[in-house]
């Protein structure tokens, strides 16, 4: 706070020495006003939209407008700047399964609330009939069971992951081409007025909230396109030209599905791209540093290296599918590395500090790790407390 304010002034001091300076991008300047009068948010500096948007890139790959999008709609709640009477943002992720579009809205909650779990997720292929919009809205007093629900989508389940310095959430509405009319219903008065009234007509503010919907709509059409592309097509597209194309599919499909009323009130559209090999392999390396994270926060100081051959096998297997993105390529490191490494611990096979390699040789995954002649298992326990 005291902080803020000191920046505050020492910003408006400056210009106050130079009042013919113009004005800052991303402030609104009254030419009439002296610099000096501006009044900076000191509440919510947090980082910054490139801040974000790099953050962002480290766990998103190939999805750069998406990242941007988000980011620039972060900066603008922080700077004050969002419409007080709708969400903070609203956004359609339309393209492909498994190309990042529920991991973007993790990786948000990752960066922001330092938690990916801090989202509030609503697959709205489960809530098609009333009484399971009740689980979301909860049920009019009187009805049965009236007490026991607690519905998912209170102000208390809004809130539960503020802090203090970050008054945002966020809520998933996932496969959207799935709902119900009155989950639709629902989401148009939360898109429209940022507002939900539950069945006890307690009402729910969504101002605070970022809004993400995707759906799979345009995926077939899009897939079509890579097809053409491969085949026939080839030399007729650059890569830019069949992402436009792509990216008009998705947009077109949407809007023949969903009504111009809910089209219109959705602040950004984002048609998310089939991910290529190069992007495959940077998404490899992210999921392997996630199991060498994991192995360390466990405790047992063993670290991982994984060939470039063993990668390619990994793809190999992950990708003659480009159907479901990278969602596979998660199941083969699971399986080929996770499971395995598990298997080498129960095993008591690895002790602490131990460098494991695994490799791909004579068709099947190998791992090896240097031997230190006069070291045994019992004198450096795999389990010991770090
Ligand atoms: N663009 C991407 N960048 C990083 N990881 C990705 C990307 N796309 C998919 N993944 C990986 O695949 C998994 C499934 O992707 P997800 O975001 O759930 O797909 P969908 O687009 O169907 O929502 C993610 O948890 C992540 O591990
Ligand atoms: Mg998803």
């Amino acid at each position: 706070m005291a902080e803020g304010s000191d920046k505050a002034r020492t910003q408006g001091g400056l210009k106050s020495e130079f009042p013919a300076s113009p004005p800052e991008s991303g402030t609104i300047a009254n030419a009439n006003e002296r610099a000096d009068l501006v009044d900076l948010d000191a509440d919510g500096p947090g980082p910054d939209a490139d801040f974000l948007a790099g953050e962002l890139r480290k766990r998103v790959v190939g999805q750069d407008e998406a990242v941007e999008q988000v980011a620039a709609f972060y900066q603008q709640s922080q700077a004050g700047l969002s419409p007080p009477d709708r969400p903070v943002g609203s956004f359609l992720f339309l393209g492909p399964t498994g190309s990042g579009k529920t991991r973007t809205v993790e990786a948000l909650a990752e960066v922001l609330a330092k938690n990916p779990r801090a989202v509030i997720k609503i697959d709205c292929g489960e809530f098609q009939h009333s009484h399971e919009i009740a689980k979301l809205i909860g049920s009019p007093p009187g009805y049965l069971g009236h007490r026991e629900t607690r519905p998912l989508l209170s102000q208390e389940a809004l809130n539960q992951y503020h802090t203090d310095k970050l008054k945002l959430s966020f809520v998933l509405f996932d496969e959207i081409e799935k709902a119900s009319d009155s989950l639709w219903n629902l989401l148009l008065g939360i898109l429209d007025k940022a507002n939900l009234t539950l069945g006890d007509n307690r009402r729910v503010d969504f101002s605070r909230a970022m809004i993400f919907m995707t759906s799979n709509l345009g995926a077939e059409e899009m897939k079509n396109l890579v097809k053409k592309k491969i085949g026939f097509y080839q030399e007729s597209f650059s890569p830019e030209q069949l992402a436009q194309k792509m990216e008009t599919s998705a947009v077109a499909a949407a809007r023949r599905k969903f009504t111009p009323e809910f089209m219109n009130r959705i602040d950004k559209t984002i048609v998310f791209k089939p991910l290529g090999n190069d992007e495959l392999r940077k998404i490899l390396d992210i999921e392997l540093d996630y199991v060498q994270q994991r192995i360390d926060t466990s405790g047992k100081q063993v670290s991982v290296s994984v060939t470039s051959g063993a990668k390619d096998q990994i793809l190999r297997e992950a990708a003659p599918d480009i159907k479901y993105g990278a969602r596979e390529l998660k199941r083969v490191v699971e399986q080929q590395v996770t499971k395995k490494l598990g298997g080498l611990i129960a095993k008591n096979l690895l002790d602490r500090g131990d460098a494991v390699t695994i490799d791909y040789k004579d068709g099947r995954f190998t791992f090896s790790k240097p031997q230190y002649p006069g070291f045994s298992a019992q004198n450096r326990p795999l389990a010991a407390p770090g």
